[in-house]
Formats: structure tokens, sequence, C-alpha cells
């Protein structure tokens, strides 16, 4: 059994079906890019991995259990399984080490002190140190998503989902959020992105994972995938990517 492993996943919101039967292995230190047309599923799917969606068939398992269905422990999931949004959300109540120690503190059974010395040193990598005090809103987007992988990081997942989180970003800023998820790749952490950024997927994932109405049509490298795709659809998307300017 792979580290995580998707078997027949199945949703549906009210008669549409959403995802249609999804199988995915993904083993440590892996890197999985999900592609593929708005309304695909690619969000939905993570969601489902996260438990913030209930799935109606199939499995997820991580590490030899299962973690889907219930009498799961979403709180004991979500610590091994850490999710970043497109849209950051950021407490905006609270400056930027606080949003990074709420969970260590009330989840992860960490000290104060330990939760703010592990925040500065997570914060000091993304070169953020000089950030712990200030509030999100006075924060770019760029640095905004980095505080929000910091503050996903800080309880130590397993697996980390990143759902297109550079899709809010001005250009200029899509690097310095990228840069940090090319670090983690480098360093082994085990991930599943869905992203729009092509090139970046075609940098760094191991596996390129093409959805199509809710169906996982085609998969492999990624010099397999964005240079000669096996199925049509694919090179209908590709194409489309191209025209936008986006590969
Ligand atoms: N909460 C929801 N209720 C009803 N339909 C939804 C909901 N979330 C997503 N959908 C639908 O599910 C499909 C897949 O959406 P999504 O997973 O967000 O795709 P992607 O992330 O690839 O753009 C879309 O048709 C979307 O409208
Ligand atoms: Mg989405």
């Amino acid at each position: 059994m792979a580290f995580l492993e998707i078997s027949g996943l199945r949703k549906s919101y009210g008669d549409h079906e959403v995802l249609r039967g999804i199988d995915l292995a993904v083993e440590r230190h892996q890197v999985i890019c999900l592609i593929g047309a708005s309304g695909s599923g690619k969000s939905t799917l993570l969601r489902c991995i996260n438990a913030l969606e209930t799935i109606d068939a199939g499995q997820i398992g991580l590490d030899g259990e299962v973690v889907s269905g219930a009498g799961v422990d979403v709180n004991l999931l979500r610590r091994d399984v850490g999710m970043v949004f497109q849209s950051y959300n950021l407490f905006p109540h609270m400056n930027v080490i606080d949003n990074v120690t709420l969970a260590p503190i009330r989840l992860g059974g960490l000290s104060r002190e330990q939760a703010t010395a592990k925040a500065t040193a997570l914060l000091e990598r993304v070169g953020l140190a000089d950030k712990a005090k200030a509030f999100p809103d006075r924060l770019s987007g760029g640095q905004q998503q980095r505080v929000a992988i910091v503050r996903t990081l800080a309880m130590e997942p397993r697996v980390l989902l990143l759902d297109e989180i550079t899709a809010a970003l001005d250009p200029e800023l899509v690097a310095e959020v990228l840069g940090i998820v090319r670090q983690l790749a480098a360093e082994g952490m085990t991930m599943l992105l869905a992203t729009h950024e092509m090139g970046f997927a075609r940098e760094v994932a191991d596996t390129v994972c093409f959805l199509h109405q809710g169906s996982l049509l085609e998969m492999g490298p990624p010099e397999q995938i964005f240079t000669e795709p096996a199925e049509e659809r694919t090179r209908m998307f590709l194409k489309s990517i191209i025209a936008a300017g986006r590969l």
C-alpha cells in the first residue's frame, strides 16, 4: 500500500457527480501535481483528502490506516495532512506569530514558548522573521501566503495539500511562494498540489495528474504529460493553456 492511497473515491453534490472514482497512490517524498480545467474536481479531491468534504464511496488510506469515513478523528487527520488554500485564510484579528502558534498550542500540545520558538524558526526560513508582530492586512499577498504555509508547517504535517496557492497573487509575488514549495520538495515533503503554474508543475512534480470532469484521465511524469500526452483531452487542455500564455 502506498503512503497516501486513494481508491475508488466518489463525490457528488446533489446529482452532480464531481469525482467519479479516483484512484491515486502517492509515495513518501513524492510531489504530485493535479492539473485540469476549472471545475474538473481538483479542489474537491484535495478537500476530500483533508476531510473538509465527506466522500460518497471509496477509501483514503494514510500510512496503512484508513482516514476516510465515519469514526475518523478529523483533528488528528488534519495534523498529519496539512492544507493551504488559494485565499490564505489567516485570522485577521491575530498577528503573524499568533496565527502560527495557535494550533500548535491548542491542538499540538506545545507550550507558548515552544510554539513561539518553532514559529520563529519557520518564519526565519521563509524570510519573514521581521513580520512576527504584524497583522495580516499589513502584509502583501505573497507574505500572507508564506505565513499560511508556515502556519501549516508548524503542525509538522506528513503530507501537504496545496490548492492553487499562487492563484490569487499578483504575478511578481508568485515566485516567492513557489520558492518555498520548491524548497519543501527538495527537503522531501510529500505534497499534492493543484496548480495552474504549468512551468512549475513541470519542474517540481514527480507525477502530473490530469483531471477531466471528475476523472483522473491521465497521469505520468511531467515530461510525458507535457510533451506527449496520450489523451486528446489532455492535449486540448494544454493547447488552451499555451494559448493563454501559461506554459
Ligand atoms: N460545495 C459545492 N456544492 C455544489 N457544487 C460544488 C461545490 N463545490 C464544488 N462544486 C462543483 O464541483 C465541481 C468541481 O469543483 P472543484 O473541485 O472546485 O474544481 P476545480 O478545483 O478543479 O476547479 C464544479 O462543477 C463545482 O461547481
Ligand atoms: Mg479549485
